[in-house]
């Protein structure tokens, strides 16, 4: 009799859960001096406006990642295994509530992860002209660059960022971060000693799209926004930046994080392997490549760069 009972209310609770998964999960809700913020379980918590609207979960999933990735785990990828969608989704837990992929509209939500994706697919790709399935499909092939002919310890930051002894501050990561200030200030932000400990970034995979994460969201110099603040539309062109030809979108997504190294170069293959993976990504997403916006707003080969680079400090 009692076992019976057992089986039956079982069989309720998975009922219950499987609903669960189908319906979004509905966010707590409270008012706050007229403001509505919400608070949606682990994925998107600490009362948040951003929390009311979807959250990641809800429009990219497991099979989408997979078909975004589609190369990665083949035996000639360079990180089997490494990658995975849990990860990708425990990372953007933590900016969810800042607005990462939950920013206005879902179609806007979806947009900002093909842009931070194509960004992060362009720099681990290991993709060339003749690999199978086309060169797109070779994103999150790499965790770490493969042989590096130096340790990236600069010296100049003996005080602030030390280089540990024995230890090497060449790329790692989903957005690979490179010498030891970048090690140092990352890993500050995030509390993990990436200092001493850069090769955390190789062995979690949570961590390596969290530090990829905090990059896209924050700031590269104060007075400068964040790649998500252009990508947004949080951040309003000045004067200068309108004559510098900087306007909201992917183009300046990539002045944000790379500058010079990129931007106001004319054409580069650098820049057309960021812009083709955002693209392609657009299309496997259902939100297709039309939606991207037009040339000027993708591109930024005549942009001014909102940082120039020391010579010596260039990375490769
Ligand atoms: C929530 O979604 C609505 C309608 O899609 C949108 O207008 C609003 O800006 C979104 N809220 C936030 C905080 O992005
Ligand atoms: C990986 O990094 C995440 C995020 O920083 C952390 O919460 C988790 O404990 C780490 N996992 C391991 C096995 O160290
Ligand atoms: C605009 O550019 C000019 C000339 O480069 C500079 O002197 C000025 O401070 C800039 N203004 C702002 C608001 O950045």
């Amino acid at each position: 009799m009692e076992a019976k009972w057992l089986v039956l209310f079982s069989v309720a609770a998975m009922l219950v859960a499987l609903a669960n998964c189908q319906e979004s999960l509905k966010p707590l809700v409270k008012m706050v001096k007229g403001k509505k913020l919400c608070d949606k379980g682990w994925e998107c918590k600490g009362w948040s406006k951003y929390c009311c609207n979807h959250t990641i979960s809800d429009y990219f999933q497991t099979y989408q990642f997979e078909d975004l990735f589609a190369k990665r785990n083949t035996p000639v990828a360079h990180a089997v295994g490494f990658w995975d969608y849990h990860s990708f989704i425990t990372a953007a837990a933590q900016y969810q509530p800042h607005g990462f992929g939950t920013t206005g509209e879902k179609l806007q939500n979806m947009k900002e992860v093909a842009a931070f994706l194509g960004h992060v697919g362009s720099k681990t790709s290991c993709g060339y002209g003749v690999a199978t399935g086309g060169p797109l499909a070779w994103g999150l092939c790499y965790n770490k660059e493969m042989s590096p002919s130096k340790i990236y310890c600069d010296d100049y930051y003996k005080y602030t960022y030390p280089c540990t002894p024995g230890v090497s501050y060449h790329g790692r990561g989903a957005l690979p971060i490179y010498w030891n200030y970048n090690y140092g200030e990352t890993g500050e932000a995030l509390k993990v000693d990436l200092l001493n400990h850069p090769e955390y970034l190789e062995d979690n995979a949570t961590l390596a799209f969290q530090t990829a994460m905090w990059r896209w969201m924050t700031p590269m110099k104060k007075h400068q926004p964040s790649a998500h603040d252009v990508f947004v539309g949080n951040w309003k062109p000045t004067k200068n930046d309108t004559l510098a030809k900087r306007v909201p979108g992917f183009g300046t997504t990539m002045n944000v994080l790379y500058g010079d190294q990129v931007c106001g170069q004319g054409d580069s293959d650098s820049m057309n392997n960021m812009i083709s993976h955002y693209l392609y990504y657009l299309d496997l997403l259902g939100v297709g490549r039309e939606e991207a916006g037009p040339h000027d707003m993708l591109t930024c080969e005549e942009q001014e760069p909102f940082t120039v680079s020391p010579s010596s400090a260039t990375s490769s």
